[in-house]
């Protein structure tokens, strides 16, 4: 990578202010001063900046708690509000979006990165990384919903989906636990629509073996630790 490139991601400032700071020699590579903005890091160095040895994230990862009425997208129509909004000014030269989406009206785990890699490893369905929810339907839990569910819901436009959970989270079968491996557009409410059952609220809980943290207020985010990032491909 190239050093202003890497400055730019490290500090959160622009390249051209990156390249400000190297061409008056505030910016070292293991200890020499270097004055070229095009040098290339193979990795491993340690750079600093004002004598400040500077720690470089390449990709980033937040959790974040979607509320309800926001969309799921790096940009909105006017008037909408994003997820990557909610993260505000805190990444401004990194292309955050999301790793998967949630309706407007639902609530709960969105993962925020830009890193396309692993984006794109866990929403494969090559990649089974399942997704964990938890739904409220307008009508109890049937046997017909779990077993179809277990086999493959066909959906009303013929398309058979990959076998789903589902099982009860309150005695009167209202709110249940659904674990997807495949995302389709509208995917819970369509299985369910299938038996005639309405959902009423969905919050998506987990991503992989990776849970939403309870204590993020709606709308609130924060980074992943390393173990965590591990967890969400760990349970596939
Ligand atoms: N399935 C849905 O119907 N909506 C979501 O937001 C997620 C899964």
């Amino acid at each position: 990578m190239r050093l202003d490139k890497y400055l730019a991601e490290s500090l959160g400032c622009t390249r051209s202010e990156s390249r400000v700071l190297i061409r008056k020699g505030r910016v070292t590579v293991d200890g020499a001063v270097c004055k070229k903005a095009d040098a290339q890091l193979a990795g491993g160095e340690t750079v600093a900046a004002g004598g400040r040895p500077l720690a470089h994230q390449a990709f980033v990862y937040l959790m974040l708690n979607k509320p309800t009425g926001v969309v799921s997208a790096s940009s909105g129509r006017a008037g909408e509000t994003t997820v990557v909004d909610l993260v505000g000014a805190a990444y401004p030269r990194r292309q955050l979006f999301p790793a998967g989406r949630l309706d407007k009206t639902s609530t709960g785990f969105v993962l925020l990165t830009d890193d396309g890699a692993f984006a794109h490893d866990i929403l494969s369905p090559r990649h089974h990384v399942p997704k964990t929810y938890t739904v409220t339907l307008d009508t109890p839990l049937t046997d017909a919903m779990r077993s179809g569910f277990a086999a493959g819901v066909t959906l009303a436009d013929g398309q058979t989906l990959a076998p789903a959970q589902v099982e009860p989270l309150s005695p009167d079968g209202l709110t249940v636990r659904v674990t997807l491996r495949q995302g389709v557009y509208h995917q819970i409410k369509r299985m369910f629509g299938v038996y005639g059952a309405g959902v009423n609220a969905l919050h998506r809980d987990a991503i992989g073996g990776l849970w939403l943290d309870k204590s993020l207020p709606a709308g609130g985010w924060r980074e992943l630790t390393a173990a965590e990032k591990g967890a969400i491909t760990a349970a596939r």
